[in-house]
């Protein structure tokens, strides 16, 4: 077995070409005013001793690059003239190295293929970033994320600010380039709710097949190949995330991704997997369904509250609305339901004031989607919840986790053993729509996996 594993990706995506990233990169380039923005690709990561994990671009890098190679800067350079304002910072071509890692594009290739105004070997970084940062009216750089970055950029600008009193300029500031590049990542394009479409479409039908494969006496592991393998056949790059398949009480722990229980008779599953695709859009489902293909009684009524809950959720994401409203609006038809059902006790604004649901229900009800999985962009500005707007997408994701691993709050019923073991999550992926294209103000990306509860039974 070769010593060295990974093979970057030189495929170009279709739909987002070069022409995207480009206008990605002119917008950044106007919200940085005088800044000048430094970049970097992730690295590669080691898994154990020296084979790496598949390589993951930053999505930062990627969004503005297209480029999919590891080890790699670029600079967005609003300071200098027209056609100096992109300078990447590559590997460059060896064929001694190529012949274990894959081709790489060099600095001639990006120039031609990527958009590139000026290209330069990675190791001339350290002594050619402090020119390229000259003139600049500020450094846009994400600290403590990039360490071997870091301290070339610190010890540029250190440069640059004992200079000034000789000079007279420097970079004064070090900013954060996130919240600009993040507001601008948050509001979707066409070509990326497209792009989401296909990851969503992918994950959805492997819900579909994961269904249909599962059986009591089977296993999680098996289930969780059936939609992995789905993926992969799909030509998307594997999971956007750990796959999460718990049956039964294993589907109370959240993040549970060790899926090495058999299943069993009389149990629900949870499967929480959606698919990374080409460039790395993601899709994010979760579905829970009965093992046998019958709910129990008290199964039935916590999968048809955790469902009435995301339809009200679904309906109220909106232009205009806000994914703190969504999230209100699922947690109160959670809590009523909960109460009718003995599972809680007292008024239903005294128990969501109180957080006295929280044994049962204890995460949010979704987060915003793209091309990170929990996608960056702020929920809050300040006091002000960020307004939903068309091209934004959320999850919306209600659950009901029933076991007795968190203490009941005083004053809460004590947990019948009928209804512990039941873990509930239901998830699809929405994206808010201009409401004159689509009346609801939404289009529910993952629509194809099915979630009515005679469909479960099917
Ligand atoms: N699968 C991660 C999440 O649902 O947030
Ligand atoms: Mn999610
Ligand atoms: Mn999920």
């Amino acid at each position: 077995m070769p010593a060295i594993l990974t093979v970057p990706c030189r495929s170009v995506s279709a739909v987002i070409d070069q022409h995207c990233h480009a206008e990605r990169r002119q917008r950044f380039l106007e919200l940085l005013g005088g800044a000048a923005a430094v970049i970097p690709a992730a690295p590669l990561v080691t898994h154990h001793a020296d084979c790496e994990w598949p390589f993951r671009q930053n999505s930062d890098f990627w969004y503005l690059t297209g480029f999919d190679e590891p080890d790699a800067v670029a600079l967005l350079l609003p300071h200098r003239p027209e056609g100096e304002r992109y300078v990447l910072f590559v590997q460059p071509r060896e064929p001694g190295a190529e012949v274990w890692t894959g081709r790489r594009w060099g600095t001639e290739g990006v120039v031609h293929h990527f958009g590139v105004d000026i290209a330069h070997p990675l190791a001339d970084l350290p002594t050619l970033l402090p020119d390229y940062l000259h003139g600049a009216e500020g450094i846009a750089f994400r600290v403590g994320h990039h360490p071997s970055v870091e301290p070339l950029v610190l010890k540029a600008w250190a440069g640059q600010l004992d200079r000034q009193p000789r000079v007279g300029s420097a970079a004064l500031a070090l900013v954060a380039p996130c919240p600009l590049l993040h507001r601008l990542r948050l509001q979707k394009t066409p070509e990326e709710l497209e792009r989401l479409r296909k990851a969503c479409g992918i994950s959805a039908e492997a819900h579909e097949l994961a269904r249909q494969a599962a059986a009591p006496g089977g296993s999680e592991r098996q289930i969780q190949a059936v939609i992995e393998q789905h993926f992969l056949s799909s030509g998307a790059r594997g999971p956007a995330y750990g796959s999460i398949v718990a049956g039964g009480d294993n589907a109370c722990v959240l993040h549970y991704i060790a899926n090495s229980d058999v299943l069993r008779d009389g149990d629900l599953l949870l499967i929480d997997a959606g698919c990374s695709i080409s460039d790395y859009y993601n899709g994010d489902i979760t579905r829970t369904f009965p093992i046998n293909g019958r709910f129990s009684g008290e199964q039935r009524a916590l999968y048809e509250l955790v469902l009435e809950a995301q339809n009200a959720a679904i309906a109220s994401v909106k232009p205009g609305g806000t994914a703190e409203e969504v999230h209100a609006t699922a947690l109160r038809v959670l809590v009523e339901g909960l109460l009718d059902l003995g599972l809680l006790a007292g008024q239903v604004d005294s128990v969501i004031e109180q957080g006295a649901y929280r044994h049962l229900y204890m995460h949010r009800t979704g987060h915003w989607l793209g091309l990170d999985v929990h996608d960056v962009g702020a929920y809050r500005l300040g006091e002000h919840p960020v307004s939903l707007s068309p091209g934004m997408v959320l999850t919306v994701e209600p659950g009901l986790y029933v076991s007795d691993r968190l203490p009941v709050p005083e004053g809460q019923p004590a947990i019948e053993e009928r209804w512990k073991g039941i873990g509930i999550r239901i998830e699809d992926d929405v994206a808010v729509r201009d409401g004159s294209e689509l009346a609801c103000g939404h289009e529910v990306l993952t629509a194809a996996a099915l979630k009515d509860t005679a469909d479960m039974e099917g």
